[in-house]
């Protein structure tokens, strides 16, 4: 039988190839918002690497949704125009079958920030900085600037920006459009009760800090035809006694069921500076099995997982349906080609590719990572 992570399956209206995700990683290599040479590179490496789908890394609905100067939007024509231009190359080079997706991202109060190997400091005044919008007017740290509070009139405008930028994912090809609900941005400073201190309907209970995010997905929900995938990336848990619990996601993850999204991606944390965190293998699959549970979506994971056995172990368990791999795959781009020699299964290499495969290259295994084909690494760091 072939390894489930091989196995097609079924995503609102498509057949996906296989069960593996190319994570959304942001570059910080855009140019005010519009993709460059090195997205072509990385998109194109993505494209090849056999992932049922590909994610493109979190892109701001807003010039000021941006986290830093080299953060992709899609805010204006020439972003538009330039993510085209990637994608049609990208596309080029996929596998049949395989789909690409955009995380529609707004960074709220961890935005006007440099890019992380500048420093990731809050820009300062000779760095163009922008002002900042969250839930509530409190800085993600003393070192991030503090937000403007949003009122229901900024609340339409970002609600609208949401609409507009997948309109735009739309008409650029892409087939599967997601929003970034997690990790501190925008949306989950309204969400958890770190961040949100507000006291109108937007505040307080579960009820009202769920508010703005689900209206935000119901607009984008009614722009996204059904012959095409909506899907979230939520958080699990801020891992914190006083933050956002895996109750609060199990009941957001409902409401989202309710208004028609196709998937969730369970991911956790970021939402202040500082808060630890269990790490190892599938440290968020515990997450995800329980909003899989709950709304009986189809339901992604992500987190350390680097070994295609442990991967495979998640789908048979039926603890997760999709496996997202985020530095596995920066690591080793043909990571899912030596995952199906490794599991017997078959990938579709480009022809300009053949020769690597093991049927005509006997030093393959000799070639091939160490720890990636040592069994102890499964469990790594657990
Ligand atoms: C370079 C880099 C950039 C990332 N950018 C994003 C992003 O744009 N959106 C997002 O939701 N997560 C982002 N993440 C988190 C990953 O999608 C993933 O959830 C996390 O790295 C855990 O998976 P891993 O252990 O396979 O790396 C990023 C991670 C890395 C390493």
């Amino acid at each position: 039988m072939a390894p489930l992570l091989f196995s097609p399956m079924a995503l609102g209206p498509f057949e996906i190839p296989n069960r593996m995700t190319v994570a959304p990683m942001c570059q910080y290599s855009a140019d005010d918002g519009s993709a460059t040479a090195w997205h072509t590179h990385q998109l194109m490496n993505y494209a090849m690497s056999g992932a049922g789908i590909v994610m493109v890394e979190a892109t701001a609905v807003e010039r000021r949704g941006r986290l830093s100067h080299g953060c992709l939007g899609l805010y204006t024509d020439a972003n538009e125009i330039a993510l085209s231009q990637v994608m049609m190359d990208a596309k080029n080079v996929a596998p049949a079958g395989s789909r690409f997706g955009i995380q529609l991202a707004h960074s709220g109060r961890k935005g006007s920030v440099q890019r992380p190997w500048e420093g990731g400091r809050a820009l300062g005044p000779s760095e163009d900085p922008w002002p900042v919008i969250a839930s509530s007017a409190l800085p993600f740290s003393h070192n991030y600037p503090t937000p403007a509070a949003l009122n229901e009139e900024g609340m339409q405008t970002v609600r609208e920006a949401f609409v507009q930028a997948a309109l735009r994912s739309l008409r650029i090809g892409f087939d599967i459009i997601e929003l970034h609900s997690t990790h501190g941005y925008l949306l989950d400073s309204f969400l958890s009760p770190i961040a949100n201190q507000r006291t109108d309907e937007y505040g307080g209970s579960l009820q009202n800090r769920t508010k703005f995010p689900l209206s935000v997905a119901k607009a984008v929900r009614a722009a996204v035809p059904k012959d095409k995938v909506f899907g979230m990336r939520i958080t699990g848990t801020d891992w914190t006694n006083d933050g956002w619990s895996t109750e609060d996601a199990a009941n957001y993850s409902k409401s989202l069921k309710e208004l028609g999204v196709d998937y969730l991606c369970v991911s956790s944390g970021g939402v202040a500076p500082g808060l630890p965190y269990p790490t190892g293998p599938g440290y968020q699959v515990p997450l995800a099995e329980n909003v899989k549970a709950i709304t009986g979506l189809p339901t992604r994971t992500a987190g350390h997982i680097v070994v295609p056995e442990y991967a495979e172990e998640i789908l048979q368990a039926g603890r997760a349906d999709m496996i997202a791999l985020a530095r596995a795959i920066l690591d080793n781009p043909h990571w899912i080609w030596h995952a199906a020699d490794r599991l017997g299964a078959k990938v579709c290499y480009p022809p300009q590719y053949e020769r690597i495969n093991p049927s005509m290259w006997k030093a393959a295994p000799i070639a091939r990572p160490q720890d990636f084909l040592h069994e102890g690494s499964k469990r790594l760091g657990s």
